[in-house]
Order: C-alpha cells, then structure tokens, then sequence
C-alpha cells in the first residue's frame, strides 16, 4: 500500500530535478506573466509525473493524458498556488490540491463536451476527447480523472496534518457535487429553451464554475494550518466574485472571441440556446458585470498585502483575457 502510495504521488521527487520548479520560483513579486508560466509548469509537471503510473492500460493512459496535458491555462491550480502565497502556506502541499482541482475541471471539460452535453467537437485547439476516441472511453476518461484527483489529496505526502488533507477532500467533494459543478451543469441544459431570470442564471454559474474556483482558493488557504476564519473568510469572498466573474468573461467570449484563439468552438451557447449572461444582458452589460466583479474581488482581499498581489493580478486577467 505504502508503494503504491509512493508511486501515484512522486510528484515532488521529480520537481526537485528541475531548479525552475523549486518553490522559491513562485513569489508574490513577479511578474503575473511569469508566475502564470512557472505555476503552469509546476502544474504540468506534477500532472506527468502522476498520469504515468495512474493506470497500466497503455491505451486508458493515453486517453488520460490527452484530456489532461493538453495546453490548457491551469487557472485553478494557479488560484491555488497564488492563494498559497497570500497566506504564507507551504508550496509544497500545494502540488496536491493544484494537481486535484485541474484534474476535476479536465474531468469535467471531457465530459461538457458530450452530445450529450454542450456537442462540442474541438477542446484546447485539439479535437475533444470523445471525437479523438469515443464516447465510451470519454466518459470513463472523465471518471477516472475524477477518482484520481481524490486519491491524489488523500495519499499526498507532506507535512499536512491528517485533519486539513480530510478537510481539503471535504472542500473537494463539497464543491463539485450535486450543490456545486455537477447541480450547476445540470441546471445548464435544464434551462435551455426555458425563460431565465437573473437570479437563476447566477446560481448556476456560481455552482457549475464558481464552485471550483472557490474550492482552489480554500484548498491553497488550507496549505497553512494557521490560517484565521476571518482571512478564510475574506479569500472565499474575493473567490465568489472571480468564481462568477470566470464564468460571465468565458460567456462573453462565446460571443466575441474567435475558435482559432479559444481552442474551442466560438458560437456554441448561441448555437445550443444556453443560457448566459450575455444572452439575457446582451454583450455590454455582460462586459461591465465581469468587471465590477473583479473590482469586488479585489476589495475583498483589502486586509492582505503584498503577498495577495498574484490573486489581484488573477483577479484582472481573468476578465481581461481572451481564451
Ligand atoms: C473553461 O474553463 C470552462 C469553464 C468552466 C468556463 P477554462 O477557460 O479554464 O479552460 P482551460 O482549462 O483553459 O482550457
Ligand atoms: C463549462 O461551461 C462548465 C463546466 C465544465 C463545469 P461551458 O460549457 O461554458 O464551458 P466551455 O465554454 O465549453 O469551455
Ligand atoms: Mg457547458
Ligand atoms: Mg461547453
Ligand atoms: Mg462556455
């Protein structure tokens, strides 16, 4: 069991080989466009290492890395690592939580893409896990991302005490179950067709988006044992407003964007007569939503200093930017 153990989490044997992945590359002084590039190479790094031993079917692997190491922003892993940083955590115990929430969000891209779902034939600039394989090995590929990103909290080998990795899988389970992603993705197709007001579609992007976003800043304030609820409190605040703000910029991207530079199919909530904010508010509206959330988020973090300043910086680029 032990060796098992071992073998699924090595994550941090390898980081140590490359000097731009040690801890004190990630710092609250950088440059965001630095700390977004080592946090994703961080990320990438440890999601390799993991996705090597996670199965020995060679063709379930493959299907695995495809839905993972595929280019995407890593934003929620990000959020973990920034949120590390503004509580003084340990970044070490931060590879965990960043590797689980980008395996949940993979997890859940894969299976969005669905008929089923959203129909969407291209992800990340590549054809979507099920167009590449099958719908079959999509769903199972999405399931086993799932399990793996617990089992990755549960037998992560560091300092943690036994009661923050229980609380990291309960933040975990909490917020992408049937009260968060899941309950959220399932009000999305439920409205289709349907009239929306406002609070309704609110609701569902703080659960089916918003409810991930926040888990990643919890988990990166959990990585400091000492953490106050009030400072808990004030992160999870900011993480409500970029949670929603994430989700309200990807609706308007739909809309704005272009599928060359989104990597995936611009038009397709028009397309599928999804419910979004630009849909309901039209395009400006939408615009300045995103930002007057962001500006809230960033007031939330008004106790913390410098050592915040990644999670403003996220807080501007995740309404700022254009995929
Ligand atoms: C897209 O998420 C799906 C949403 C929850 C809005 P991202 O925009 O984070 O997608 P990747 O991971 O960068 O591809
Ligand atoms: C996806 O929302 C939310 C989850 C996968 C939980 P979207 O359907 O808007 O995401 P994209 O636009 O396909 O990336
Ligand atoms: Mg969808
Ligand atoms: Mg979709
Ligand atoms: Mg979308």
């Amino acid at each position: 069991m032990k060796v098992e153990t071992l073998k699924i989490w090595s994550c941090q044997i390898k980081t140590a080989e490359f000097p731009m992945l040690q801890p004190n590359s990630l710092s609250a002084e950088q440059s965001l466009e630095s700390f977004l590039q080592k946090s994703q190479a961080r990320t990438n790094a440890c999601l390799q290492n993991l996705l090597q031993h996670s199965t020995p079917n060679a063709k379930l692997n493959e299907a695995l890395n495809y839905a993972c190491l595929n280019g995407g922003k890593r934003i929620r892993p990000v959020l973990v690592y920034a949120t590390t940083l503004a509580v003084d955590g340990n970044l070490d115990s931060a590879d965990a939580p960043a590797c689980a929430v980008e395996l949940i969000h993979s997890y859940s891209l894969v299976h969005d893409d669905l008929p089923a779902m959203d129909d969407d034939d291209l992800r990340r600039g590549k054809p979507s896990l099920h167009k590449a394989y099958d719908e079959a090995t999509a769903i199972l590929v999405g399931d086993a991302l799932q399990s793996l990103a617990f089992q990755v909290l549960s037998s992560q080998e560091n300092t943690l005490p036994d009661s923050t990795r229980l609380r990291m899988l309960d933040t975990l389970a909490k917020a992408i179950g049937s009260n968060g992603m899941v309950g959220g993705q399932f009000a999305d197709f439920s409205l289709v067709g349907k009239e929306t007001n406002i609070d309704e579609l609110e609701s569902m992007h703080r659960m089916k988006t918003g409810a991930l976003i926040r888990a990643s800043v919890t988990l990166g304030a959990l990585t400091q044992t000492t953490v106050n609820s009030g400072s808990l409190q004030a992160l999870q605040s900011y993480a409500e407003s970029i949670g929603l703000a994430f989700q309200v910029q990807d609706d308007v991207l739909d809309e704005v964007g272009d599928t060359k530079t989104l990597g995936k199919p611009q038009g397709s909530d028009r397309l599928n007569n999804k419910p979004t904010y630009v849909a309901l508010l039209g395009l400006e509206q939408a615009q300045a939503k995103a930002l007057e959330l962001a500006d809230r988020a960033r007031d939330s973090l008004s106790e913390f200093g410098p050592a915040a300043d990644q999670l403003r910086n996220l807080a501007s680029f995740i309404v700022s930017r254009t995929h």
